[in-house]
């Protein structure tokens, strides 16, 4: 069958991996979580000291050092999930702390972080037969995508489905904090002047405030079906 490219974009926390990640294993696709990368990025700046006291980036510092920064997925053996690699180290949990979610958004922010990272994005899905989640995916990185959905939930359900994410990683989160945190995120995405995040013309809206991750999962393969059934 041919293979096509799936754009998946939305809030944060809104369960986007989750979908595009069972998807992709279903149809033996590869899965891209563009949101690992700008974190990876926001973690090489954390420990190379490339945030300014007011919160800000050290922009002509971290341009500089872009070329030195290499990002990889790797499937793991165990669970099939890939990991994300920053400079040939598994960096999959640290780039799920608070401190990263705090930090990411200026990272994301800057243009030249972007292109870089769009750049990276497009070649991975040169050969089609991807599934990618993101803010820009069907609007900037893949505007011919085949299928593309905008995925959305209320902030407060968000919230709640993060906190349990890091609850149950045995992280020690506050619920209002993780609830100021999707929303302070949801307008410097929405907000931003390169690639802000919005919903592209022909993208189908989900709002999976009310469904299981069961009832997502198979909304989507329907979605798939009909899509390839019509190529
Ligand atoms: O999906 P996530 O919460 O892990 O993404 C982390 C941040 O990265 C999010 O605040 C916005 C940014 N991001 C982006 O700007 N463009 C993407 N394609 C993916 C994520």
């Amino acid at each position: 069958m041919k293979k096509i490219i799936i754009a998946i974009d939305g809030f944060s926390s809104c369960g986007k991996s989750t979908m595009a990640k069972d998807l992709a294993r279903e149809i033996q696709y590869i899965y891209i979580d563009s949101g690992a990368m700008y974190r990876a990025v926001t973690l090489y700046c954390l420990r190379h000291r490339l945030f300014l006291p007011d919160g800000g980036v050290d922009t002509s510092s971290l341009e500089k050092e872009m070329n030195r920064i290499r990002i990889s997925f790797q499937l793991n053996p165990e669970t099939h999930c890939p990991e994300t690699f920053l400079n040939g180290e598994n960096v999959e949990q640290a780039i799920r702390t608070m401190e990263v979610s705090n930090k990411v958004s200026p990272v994301s922010a800057i243009p030249f972080v972007r292109a870089a990272l769009v750049a990276a994005q497009q070649e991975m899905g040169k050969e089609k037969g991807i599934v990618m989640d993101g803010r820009d995916i069907g609007t900037t990185v893949f505007p011919h995508a085949e299928l593309k959905i905008f995925v959305t939930a209320s902030p407060e359900i968000r919230a709640q489905r993060r906190y349990e994410e890091l609850k149950a990683k045995g992280q020690n989160v506050n619920y209002n904090d993780i609830l100021e945190n999707v929303k302070q995120r949801d307008y410097i995405d929405q907000h931003r002047e390169t690639s802000p995040l919005r919903k592209a013309d022909d993208a189908i809206m989900l709002d999976n405030s009310h469904m299981s991750i069961k009832e997502q999962k198979e909304w989507l393969l329907q979605q798939y079906h009909h899509t390839t059934q019509e190529q």
